[in-house]
């Protein structure tokens, strides 16, 4: 009765009353859950981050300048090999790690299941999402004679199907010692009026809390003291939904290293001025991405005196970062971006609705959003053709038909 009384006190206090309702409705079991769940909501961060939806994300263009990079297909002979004899010797030491982002809600994809667990068409047979990166990492392995550890990130809902999933496949004959799952973080959604949604499982209705929630997951999960217990000094983090991504790039690693930086990102030339990708750019000295949902038009379509974009480099989502610099972003609060979603839920009588527009806020932290903690950080233009191939949509651009095409055509380059 005491915790009914304390919790009721707490929605009063964050104007969440409508949930006393429900929790005065349940049996036992399902009371105790939604207490305990609510016990556990930082309030005063939601309220916060209600707060901020009101506010308009502000990019001054005074404070904005583009980015240096080095141009992987213009680098001279020595520094190819310079470059390469670095990445090599951390790779080939066991000081090298892989994260691979897992816990998106792959939406946009229409898939029933985790993006790992898409089948691309490729060659007839097909392969997995999750064979693909398994492949890129076992020939990294043959060529350098380690077993590199690959952390792999889900999310509360996919956490179980992504496991069964990998066990079922038998990891892809990857040694199983060396892939970890841990979860990353969740907040709860909001409707429009700052109010909490209630699932039809009688649940506050959460959602992940961004790829930028990799940081203080591998922090809170253990996977950081796992890492340095394995003498890792170098992680390489990327999305898992692209399958030309070069899981073990000694030139992205050997260039970080050799500018004695310890942050690296690749990047290619923006397709167009609209393109749904992030740019890298630098705004008050800091190396930054603005996301695509955040970009100003003008800015989008500036272009410098040679004619090309001023804001061309994208990011193609495969980040490095020294072992040193996760561990100090894992301790920071990352800023979080507001998207409006549809998201079911009950309503007063019980009954579910399943809204026809966007009807709740979610909160993401953005992994680039990290950089800014750094002066600087070394960026690795790629060709396209070759290092970026994403199964984003279900049709047209960065769908499973275009990402299998770039496979095909990239392998069959390698081939010939
Ligand atoms: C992302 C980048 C964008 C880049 C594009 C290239 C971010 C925020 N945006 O856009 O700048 O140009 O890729 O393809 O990085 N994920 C999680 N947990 C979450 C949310 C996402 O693990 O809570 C993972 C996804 O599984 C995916 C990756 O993060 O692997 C990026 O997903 P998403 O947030 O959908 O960003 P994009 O729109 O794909």
């Amino acid at each position: 009765m005491g915790e009914n009384r304390d919790v009721e006190t707490l929605l009063k206090k964050y104007n969440q009353e409508h949930i006393i309702q429900f929790i005065n409705k349940l049996d036992n079991g399902k009371k105790v859950d939604l207490i305990n769940q609510i016990q556990n909501i930082d309030f005063n961060q939601l309220t916060e981050l209600y707060e901020n939806t009101k506010r308009k994300v502000e990019i001054k263009e005074n404070k904005i300048e583009s980015i240096q990079y080095l141009d992987k297909s213009k680098l001279t002979y020595e520094e190819k090999e310079q470059f390469d004899k670095i990445g090599e010797r951390v790779i080939k030491n066991g000081q090298y790690a892989v994260v691979t982002m897992a816990g998106g809600q792959g939406t946009r994809l229409g898939h029933d299941g985790p993006k790992g667990t898409f089948k691309l068409d490729v060659y007839g047979k097909g392969k997995y999402i999750f064979e693909i990166l398994t492949e890129n990492l076992k020939e990294a392995n043959k060529k350098y004679g380690v077993i590199i550890p690959w952390y792999i990130m889900t999310s509360k809902e996919n956490h179980e199907a992504t496991k069964s999933f990998l066990e079922k496949n038998n990891y892809f004959g990857y040694n199983k010692n060396n892939v970890i799952l841990f979860k990353q973080g969740e907040l709860p959604l909001l409707d429009l009026n700052g109010k909490l949604l209630v699932g039809k499982d009688y649940r506050v209705k959460e959602a992940s809390d961004g790829n930028g929630g990799v940081f203080s997951s591998l922090r809170s999960t253990g996977m950081i003291a796992d890492m340095k217990e394995r003498g890792i000094k170098w992680i390489f983090i990327g999305g898992v939904d692209n399958v030309l991504a070069k899981l073990a790039d000694t030139i992205l690693l050997g260039m970080t290293i050799d500018k004695d930086l310890q942050i690296g990102s690749k990047s290619v030339v923006k397709a167009n001025p609209h393109e749904r990708v992030g740019v890298f750019c630098k705004m008050n000295k800091h190396p930054k991405v603005i996301e695509y949902t955040e970009l100003p038009k003008k800015m989008a379509e500036e272009v410098d005196s040679n004619g090309e974009l001023r804001y061309g480099e994208s990011n193609i989502a495969c980040h490095l970062f020294s072992i040193d610099a996760i561990d100090k972003i894992s301790k920071e609060v990352l800023i979080y971006h507001t998207a409006v979603k549809k998201n079911s839920y009950i309503n007063e009588e019980g009954k579910e609705i399943i809204p026809d527009e966007p009807n709740a806020y979610k909160f993401e932290a953005f992994i680039f959003d990290a950089f800014d903690l750094f002066d600087n950080m070394a960026v690795l233009r790629v060709k396209r053709e070759d290092e970026f191939a994403p199964v984003k949509n279900k049709e047209g651009v960065d769908s499973p038909k275009t990402a299998k095409e770039l496979y095909e055509k990239f392998w069959n380059r390698q081939k010939s």
